[in-house]
């Protein structure tokens, strides 16, 4: 489907975004794993997550949507049902990796399959620390999706340096760690988003710039009540908005605020972005907040190389706001975004490229400079959630608007993206 949008003066009012898709993944397989019943309010409904639902409803929890919350019968310690086909991941590659550490010491063989997209990304960089582990898992021969995972009664606690700074590495490992008895402990050099530590609750020390991080059985989640605050990515699409168009401004309520997530709002800061929290809580260990946003005229800085791994899904709509701003865009160090929902480097910069603007692309990133053409453009979303909404923000601040091809893919993280634009802009009119 392409969706169109047409150029907007300016949002003002009050925005509320559903829940933390990172989070979100966590409180539906930790609530999985507990003995019991656990509620979850807020919860992000969204393809993704529903591929995380169904994958522990496959395995037997009842896990049932009641007004405004889902209730979670967990399974309990080593108890899931043998799925009766294989565990379909959809596009959700948070879903895939942190299953895999769960799935390796369960008593019985599972398959993981998923959509064209999430079959292309590595998963070996999840079967390997998991084999050291002495886990029975085998990828594609290109290290891709399908896996499959055979029980192993030779599974021990190891410790394991991180390769790249990726939270879903070592997620997975620490899931595989929380059902042995000896402690497994990970070490990261820079570090990457830490729910699955702060939601179980995990010891851990500051090493040099990152962190080690220890889990053994004595970490394994109980049922609990989680609120899952709103989704600090999905907001940075709405906070751009903002900061790009004249006379604007918004709030947007309960915005989580985990510092291993919020570089997105120090770099729009440090770039002029008038951006403030104006009220700050905590819940299951996870900050959250309002934040005030008002349009500001922006100036393109230094990425460092260490926020990279805290910034990662959000480059994509930064990129939008480095193209406004004074002086060149340039992002290195993100080679990661190459294994992404799509690779992400390139998508970013075949559409640029459709602007007319002068665009050099790096293995790890790339530099943008120059000047937008006026034409009107058809973007392409590369079926890749972010970049669809980044270039829809992008059409939304263009004079001649713009249109997105398999606008669709935005379900992913956001289904309600349109509704949420009408309601900043609509407010407009008031
Ligand atoms: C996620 C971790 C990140 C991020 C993804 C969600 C998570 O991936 O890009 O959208 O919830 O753990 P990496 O940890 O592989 O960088």
């Amino acid at each position: 489907m392409i969706q169109e949008f047409n150029q907007i003066n300016k949002v003002n009012g009050e925005l509320k975004l559903p829940g933390d898709k990172s989070v979100s993944h966590r409180a539906v397989m930790f609530a999985s794993l507990a003995k019991g019943d656990s509620v979850i309010y807020n919860l992000l409904e969204s393809e993704d997550i529903y591929s995380t639902i169904n994958a522990f409803r496959d395995m037997g929890c009842d896990i049932v949507k009641y007004q405004n919350r889902f209730s979670v019968k967990g399974a309990g310690f080593k108890n899931f049902k043998e799925p009766f086909r294989p565990l379909y991941m959809g596009n959700s590659g948070t879903t895939s990796r942190l299953i895999c550490g769960i799935l390796a010491s369960q008593n019985f063989t599972t398959t993981l399959t998923g959509d064209e997209s999430l079959s292309k990304r590595p998963m070996k960089r999840i079967s390997e620390p998991l084999k050291l582990m002495g886990a029975e898992i085998e990828t594609s021969e290109n290290g891709t999706l399908p896996v499959i995972i055979n029980p192993s009664n030779r599974l021990k606690a190891i410790e394991y340096n991180l390769p790249v700074a990726s939270a879903q590495i070592k997620s997975a490992v620490l899931l595989a760690g929380l059902h042995l008895e000896e402690t497994t402990t990970v070490v990261e050099n820079l570090p990457s988003r830490n729910h699955t530590e702060t939601m179980l609750g995990l010891k851990t020390e500051k090493r040099g710039g990152g962190n080690k991080i220890y889990v053994s059985h004595k970490d394994y989640p109980e049922p609990k009540e989680y609120f899952v605050p709103s989704d600090i990515s999905s907001s940075a699409f709405f906070i751009v908005l903002t900061l790009l168009l004249k006379n604007s401004e918004l709030i947007i309520k309960n915005i989580l605020l985990n510092e291993t997530r919020t570089g997105i709002l120090n770099v729009l800061k440090a770039m002029g972005g008038n951006i403030e929290i104006i009220d700050q809580k905590i819940s299951s260990g996870e900050m959250y907040g309002d934040i005030l946003i008002k349009s500001s005229k922006l100036k393109n800085i230094e990425i460092p190389e260490e926020i990279i791994p805290n910034i990662i899904d959000e480059i994509p709509i930064l990129t939008i706001a480095g193209i406004f701003a004074e002086g060149d865009f340039i992002i290195r160090d993100a080679k990661e975004l190459r294994a992404k929902e799509s690779d992400r480097i390139t998508s970013v910069c075949e559409n640029l490229k459709l602007l007319g603007l002068s665009v050099e692309e790096f293995e790890d990133g790339y530099k943008v400079s120059g000047n937008i053409s006026s034409r009107k453009i058809t973007f392409q979303s590369y079926h890749d959630h972010r970049i669809a909404m980044a270039f829809s923000i992008l059409s939304l601040v263009l004079e001649q608007g713009g249109s997105i091809e398999n606008f669709e893919c935005v379900s992913i993280s956001n289904p309600s993206f349109l509704e949420q634009v009408q309601i900043i802009t609509t407010d407009e009119a008031g």
